[in-house]
């Protein structure tokens, strides 16, 4: 999320409430935006149908250790994601180390730490993804940390599920949360209000030309003086890019995306992620201006501000700006629409179409079946409600603008990891993304785009001519001019930021590796055997390196020309040094009767692997998190049964200490 201010000064979140009379707060630990939206949610209905003066904030932004301040009638919300291996978010590191401290810091210097929390009345709701071990972790411990301290929780501790049902965790979650929030602020569930809905912001269109210098049309953060920026995921980086491809096959093509980071202070370590901003395709835009009746002045210029004068965000995103831009840069449009935004969108819809949205909104398998898992966005929820009724143009001409920016969450980067190496290329980050396109199981006729993997091949054809591959392929197409032109002149340029992760080689380069990443997770191994390579070729002694590559064909071999050289290099023999026997093993699942995966070569291999790890070998894992994660996983543990003389018991505790201690690493998504 682009919060469009810079961060306050005052830092002491209790004074602002108090100053403002606030008595509830909303924090967020937000990675991709989700808890940011889950924690607006929240704060809305907090005020407008509890009437409790509340605020949201972003937990970076203020200091944490004034938890033991907070007056007993004030309540303060966590909403924290857990991502990746039961990480914190970035936003809210500085408050995980805080509260996992031995000791921690608070403002006030107390005696007994049991007791140090004791005013402190909290709520938590965690958002996870049960594909990964560490399910909810980061909520799971700060909730328990927090009681430990003296704090108390009202009602019971939310999780969500993001590889399941994390809205509807959410909404559930909620129905025993509110009569808890009730009876601790001492506030009438039953006189809430129910009244006409109001508006979070407010929107003006303006007498001004949408190429005037002030209108914002895609910058992703405000203009600001160039010398002081720090790019971060507040504030991408207008990066140089050269693509090539990989593979092209008539629905699948493959890039190899370089960005030029030369010109920034941005720096990355080997096994860090990429965060790319993509834009919208015109088909998604034109389809939901279409439905909302504003086709007509998409160029109008409009100011969107809070109603809330003392809101944490004045706008939700840089203004003035566009009813374009906000379709294309700024609004996730493309996204299953919400069972909320649904309701919210019922009052304002033309009857006929009233009982199948009701429906879809209220009925939780109907809205499964025909929203979440069909992948229908807003637009294509309306298409798929009038179908056979008429023509969808203008069907929500009478939803208040407002709601579509306050109900649809903001555009979000997406991240790849990096298939670069920092050592090699300290100053160049490369991507390896392949297009996603597929049938939805209970939509089959219609084909589902990945939002920014199409925006960049639209980008690499558009860059190399072959404007004529998309149109024949029947793709979305994107205007990748960027605002101003910015994206293409005075070369093709992209925004990106770097995300630190925890993927890492060891430090010793000496050290044997094993690496399994089929398709588009062998991405981060490019870069750890590249940076192997590297370290070889200068000198110094690096361990046996094992790669287990998976594809469907030859045809799909990520960067078969590139393997050769690098293992040779890293099997040179030196004086003094054992041969190594890296080496590439590669599993072709779709050139047999029988489907070969990277596991089946890892257990083939199993001695010769089992071996190592018994010499301090360091596993990694990338691609896939719920079935070849999972199946890889199981495999080493068989390896330790087989190879080790475990128990299955035993073998499962020896992996995950493997985990514990940075010898088993997974980078993988869902
Ligand atoms: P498939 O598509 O032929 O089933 C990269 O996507 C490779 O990973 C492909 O060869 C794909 O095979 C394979 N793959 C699919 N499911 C897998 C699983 N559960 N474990 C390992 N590899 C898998």
């Amino acid at each position: 999320p682009a919060p469009v201010q810079a961060p306050k000064n005052e830092r002491n979140f209790v004074k602002i409430m108090q100053e403002q009379g606030r008595r509830v707060i909303f924090f967020y630990g937000s990675q991709t935006g989700t808890a940011e939206d889950y924690a607006s949610r929240l704060a809305k209905e907090c005020s407008q149908r509890y009437g409790v003066s509340c605020m949201t904030a972003d937990i970076e932004l203020y200091d944490l250790s004034y938890l033991d301040t907070v007056s007993p009638d004030m309540l303060v919300f966590f909403i924290m994601a857990t991502y990746g291996e039961g990480e914190p978010t970035d936003n809210a590191v500085e408050f995980w180390e805080l509260v996992t401290e031995e000791e921690p810091a608070f403002s006030k210097d107390e005696s007994d730490p049991t007791t140090s929390l004791k005013n402190l009345r909290y709520v938590m709701f965690g958002l996870g993804n049960r594909t990964y071990e560490q399910y909810n972790e980061v909520c799971r411990i700060l909730d328990k940390k927090l009681i430990n301290l003296g704090a108390q929780r009202v009602g019971e501790r939310g999780e969500g599920d993001d590889d399941g049902s994390l809205e509807e965790d959410f909404l559930t979650w909620q129905e025993t949360m509110w009569p808890a929030f009730c009876e601790a602020l001492g506030v009438d569930e039953h006189s809430a209000r129910s009244g006409p809905r109001e508006a979070t912001y407010k929107i003006d269109e303006l007498e001004i030309s949408p190429d005037s210098d002030n209108v914002y049309l895609g910058e992703l953060a405000e203009k600001s003086d160039k010398s002081k920026i720090i790019y971060d995921a507040k504030r991408p980086y207008l990066a140089p890019i050269e693509s090539r491809i990989l593979f092209d096959e008539p629905d699948r093509h493959c890039l190899h995306i370089e960005f030029d980071i030369t010109d920034s202070n941005l720096i990355y370590h080997t096994g860090d992620h990429l965060a790319l901003w993509p834009s919208n395709s015109e088909v998604e835009i034109g389809r939901l201006a279409n439905v909302l009746g504003i086709s007509h002045k998409l160029d109008q210029v409009v100011d969107v501000c809070a109603v809330d004068k003392a809101a944490a965000k004045k706008s939700p995103f840089p203004v003035p700006t566009t009813y374009r831009t906000i379709l294309r840069h700024y609004l996730d449009i493309c996204a299953p629409v919400s069972r909320q935004t649904l309701m919210a969108l019922v009052e304002f819809a033309p009857e006929e179409i009233k009982p199948r949205l009701h429906e879809l909104a209220t009925d939780k398998d109907a809205y499964r079946l025909q929203v979440s898992e069909a992948v229908r966005n807003l637009g294509e929820v309306v298409e798929y409600v009038v179908s056979g009724g008429g023509s969808p143009e203008g069907v929500l001409a009478g939803v208040p603008f407002d709601l579509i920016v306050e109900s649809i969450s903001r555009l979000q980067p997406r991240y790849y990891s990096i298939s670069s190496s920092s050592k090699e290329t300290p100053k160049k980050i490369s991507a390896t993304v392949v297009t996603l396109a597929y049938q939805p199981t209970t939509s089959p006729e219609r084909t589902v785009y990945g939002v920014a993997t199409h925006f960049l091949y639209n980008v690499y054809a558009r860059s190399h001519n072959s404007n004529e591959v998309l149109k024949a392929g029947g793709y979305p197409t994107y205007d990748i001019q960027g605002p101003r032109n910015t994206y293409l002149e005075p070369q093709v340029r992209l925004p990106v930021h770097v995300r630190r992760s925890t993927f890492k080689l060891p430090r010793n380069p000496a050290c044997p590796v094993i690496m399994i990443g089929p398709g588009t997770g062998v991405a981060p191994f490019r870069a750890f055997v590249r940076e192997r390579a590297f370290h070889k070729k200068s000198g110094r002694p690096v361990g046996p390196t094992l790669l287990f590559f998976g594809s469907r064909t030859q045809q799909d071999f990520l960067y078969a020309d590139e393997w050769p050289g690098l293992f040779e290099t890293l099997n040179e023999e030196k004086e003094g040094e054992p041969n190594t026997a890296s080496r590439l093993i590669t599993a072709f699942s779709r050139e047999s009767a029988k489907k070969v995966y990277v596991q089946h070569r890892l257990q083939e291999t199993g001695e010769e692997v089992w071996g190592l790890i018994n010499k301090g070998a360091y596993l990694y894992v990338c691609g896939d998190a719920k079935s070849m994660a999972r199946d890889v996983h199981q495999t080493f543990v068989n390896l330790a049964v087989a190879y080790g003389g475990k128990t299955e018991e035993q073998a499962h505790d020896f992996i995950k200490t493997l985990r514990s201690t940075g010898r088993y690493q997974e980078d993988v998504w869902s």
